[in-house]
Formats: structure tokens, C-alpha cells, sequence
């Protein structure tokens, strides 16, 4: 419609979407605290709904232990027949999603969970507010290199399967819910920059 990416004038946003991608392998290498403080200052960067932050919270998690413990909800989920074959037939991906195996996190060594106080005042507004700040993560991460991605479905799944629901351990405030992940560390493999296509939604234009 527009001519494609290569003809779009650049900017330094735009480069940095091209760099933009979904990480799922990762190097050991841990993150340094100063990168973990930069992504956490990105965070405070981002807009939220009628200026509430005190409805949001952010849990940086580096230990392995609570990592797989969060992430039963998922094993829970892979035992679910009916559920697993939905996935793997309407979503793209979703087959080899399942064949990845239960680490949810793709044993990325930091992950950052962005929670919400449990919203009855503007409901709905809970999870465009945990992607606007859990996008500016993402969005740092990849400017300073770091791979990247961000974690919905166990999340999904232990709302799913209260009885798999081990959020206990990321020891939030009380009426908080852990909405987004985003996983990350050093990519196993550099990232390619990508062209945007920028057709990718149907659009509509009213003049
Ligand atoms: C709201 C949201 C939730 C997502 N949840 C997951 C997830 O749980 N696990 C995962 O591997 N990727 C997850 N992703 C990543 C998407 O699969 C990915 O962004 C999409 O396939 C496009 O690939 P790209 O990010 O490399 O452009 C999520 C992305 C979004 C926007």
C-alpha cells in the first residue's frame, strides 16, 4: 500500500524495530544490573491509564527455582489434551510451541513479571496497561542488544488452572496479578534486522 519498508523514510524508532524480534534461545551469560536498572527505568518510562502506577508492579526474577516453579501452570496445561490441540491448530506456531517443552521462560536468564491491582474501576484497562510498560522493556532490551519476549501463556494458564497457580511465589502486593512476562538475556544467535511489512493489518481510513 505505502511501497514497502525499503522506500519509508528512516528514523532511529524505526531502525529499532527492524531489531525488534521475539528471543526464545539464549546465551547463559547473565544480564548485568545495570541492564536490569535501564529496562526497569524504560518501564517507568511508559504511559499509564489515568497516571494510576500505583496500580502497577514489577517483579524481576533471576532465581532458576521460582522460575520453574512458576511455570507448573504450563505442564499443567501441556496434560490438557482438548486445550493442546486447540493451540496447535488455530495458532501459528502453537505446534512447535508445544514440542519446545515446558519451560515457558526458554531458560532466559531474567524475566520480568508486570502485575496489575485487580481492576474493578476501568476494567479491561489491566492489560494495555501491563504491555505499555512491559513494551518499553522489550523495546530497551533490544536497543541494548539483549534478546527478548514476552510471556503470556502460563500466565494465561494459571488463571486457567487455579490449582497450577504458583504466582504466590513472586510475593506481590496484596490484589496484584501477574498480567505479562517478558523474558530476557544475551541471544544465543545475534538477531538479523528484519524489513517491516507494512501491510500487516488491515487498515481503514476515514477523511
Ligand atoms: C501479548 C503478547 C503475548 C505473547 N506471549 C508469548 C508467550 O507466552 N510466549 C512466546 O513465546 N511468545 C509470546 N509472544 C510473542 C509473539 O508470539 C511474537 O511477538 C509474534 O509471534 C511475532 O514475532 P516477533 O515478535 O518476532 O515479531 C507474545 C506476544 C504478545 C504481543
Amino acid at each position: 500500500m505505502n511501497g514497502g519498508d525499503a522506500a519509508m523514510n528512516d528514523n532511529g524508532f524505526l531502525e529499532l524495530l527492524r531489531r525488534r524480534q521475539s528471543c526464545r534461545r539464549f546465551a547463559r551469560t547473565a544480564v548485568e544490573e545495570e541492564a536490569i536498572q535501564k529496562l526497569l527505568l524504560a518501564a517507568n518510562g511508559a504511559p499509564v491509564g489515568s497516571n494510576r502506577n500505583e496500580d502497577l508492579h514489577i517483579t524481576v526474577v533471576t532465581d532458576r527455582a521460582a522460575l520453574d516453579e512458576l511455570a507448573f501452570a504450563m505442564k499443567r496445561r501441556m496434560e490438557d489434551a482438548a486445550v493442546m490441540q486447540l493451540l496447535t491448530e488455530k495458532l501459528p506456531g502453537g505446534r512447535s510451541a508445544a514440542q519446545r517443552g515446558v519451560d515457558p521462560f526458554y531458560g532466559a536468564p531474567v524475566v520480568f513479571f508486570v502485575s496489575h491491582r485487580v481492576q474493578t474501576l476501568q476494567p479491561g484497562i489491566e492489560f494495555s496497561n501491563v504491555m505499555s510498560v512491559a513494551m518499553a522493556m522489550h523495546l530497551e532490551a533490544t536497543a541494548l542488544g539483549l534478546g527478548s519476549v514476552f510471556i503470556w501463556g502460563v500466565l494465561e494458564a494459571m488463571r486457567m488452572y487455579p490449582e497450577a497457580d504458583r504466582s504466590a511465589v513472586l510475593r506481590l502486593p496484596k490484589d496484584f496479578q501477574p498480567l505479562l512476562g517478558l523474558a530476557a538475556g544475551y541471544p544465543a544467535r545475534p538477531a538479523e534486522p528484519r524489513a517491516i511489512n507494512p501491510d500487516k493489518f488491515t487498515v481503514n481510513t476515514l477523511s
